[in-house]
């Protein structure tokens, strides 16, 4: 029985107010995001040539079920699926569907699991049997962009400094990194002030202060930055159908600097380095 919930009424606060959270809010984000972490950790046996990315949301579905947690993503503005899964090309916003995966796909698999009420964010690589060497470099680059921005989360910083951290790596890769979607505020809401561009100028956008709680989801593409929405309404793909791929994590900003709430227990997140834990 899917118990309905209404995201989208309290998806987005637009009085442009950062919440600052404090040690509650932490410790929601934790027990959130440590579940969101190990049910994508859950996954990646389940992930080979044959698997359909229907078959990897209903195992999704099960485990949050299964542990008092709510997909946040289902019915919110009419998606109705646990899990977003973006192959190959697929930006971000790919539909699970029964197509059966291929030896040497890469797949980006995004799952906000909402726990007591607080949203834990997060999205990593998958890779479907041996992949191309391209496609490896590509997910390198995605992680090394990802965590350079994160190196850049602390207080004192701005949001423009993540931004320009994320672009710097990416484009010395020689990668692109995509303008049209961005990490965001999270916590009792799935979007909240501020948002996360990853690309930037350092110095410039909002200072970073203890309490702030947000997404930071790179998408950076072997070709060039330009997307466009298929007709389904969701599935966000490269113009020039470029490979493309993604990570993301939930973080908090503290005293000292931040604290990631997404990381895999079983040091996961990463699909070329299985062990390694945060960067
Ligand atoms: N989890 C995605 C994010 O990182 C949002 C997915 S919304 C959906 O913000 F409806 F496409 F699933
Ligand atoms: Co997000
Ligand atoms: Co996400």
């Amino acid at each position: 029985m899917i118990t309905y919930v209404d995201a989208e009424t309290k998806s987005r606060r637009t009085s442009g107010v950062i919440p600052l959270h404090g040690e509650a809010g932490f410790a929601g984000m934790r027990k959130a995001g440590g579940l969101t972490a190990r049910a994508l950790d859950l996954l990646v046996e389940h992930v080979k040539p044959g698997v359909t990315t229907a078959f990897l949301d209903q195992l999704a579905y099960d485990f949050a079920m299964d542990h008092g947690a709510i997909p946040a993503t289902l019915f919110y503005k009419g998606y109705r699926h646990s899990i977003c899964t973006s192959i190959n090309h697929v930006v971000c916003h790919g539909i699970p569907e029964d197509r059966p995966l291929r030896e040497g796909d890469i797949v980006n698999i995004d799952l906000t699991l909402i726990v007591d009420g607080w949203y834990g964010d997060s999205s990593r690589m998958f890779a479907v049997g041996e992949i191309s060497r391209k496609a490896e470099r590509l997910i390198e680059v995605t992680y090394e962009s990802l965590y350079a921005g994160i190196a850049a989360a602390k207080p004192g910083n701005t949001t423009g400094d993540i931004g320009a951290a994320i672009q710097v790596h990416a484009e010395a890769e020689r990668t692109s990194v995509v303008r049209d979607f961005v990490g965001h505020g999270v916590g009792q809401l799935f979007h909240d002030e501020p948002n996360i561009m990853h690309f930037g100028v350092p110095g410039t956008g909002v200072e970073l202060k203890p309490g702030m709680i947000f997404t930071i989801e790179p998408m950076i593409n072997l070709g060039r930055p330009h997307v466009k929405i298929l007709s389904d309404g969701w599935t966000a793909v490269t113009r020039d159908r470029t490979l493309s791929a993604q990570a993301e994590h939930s973080i908090g900003i503290t005293e000292t600097g931040h604290e990631i709430f997404t990381l895999s227990p079983r040091g996961l997140f990463n699909p070329l380095h299985p062990g390694e834990q945060a960067a």
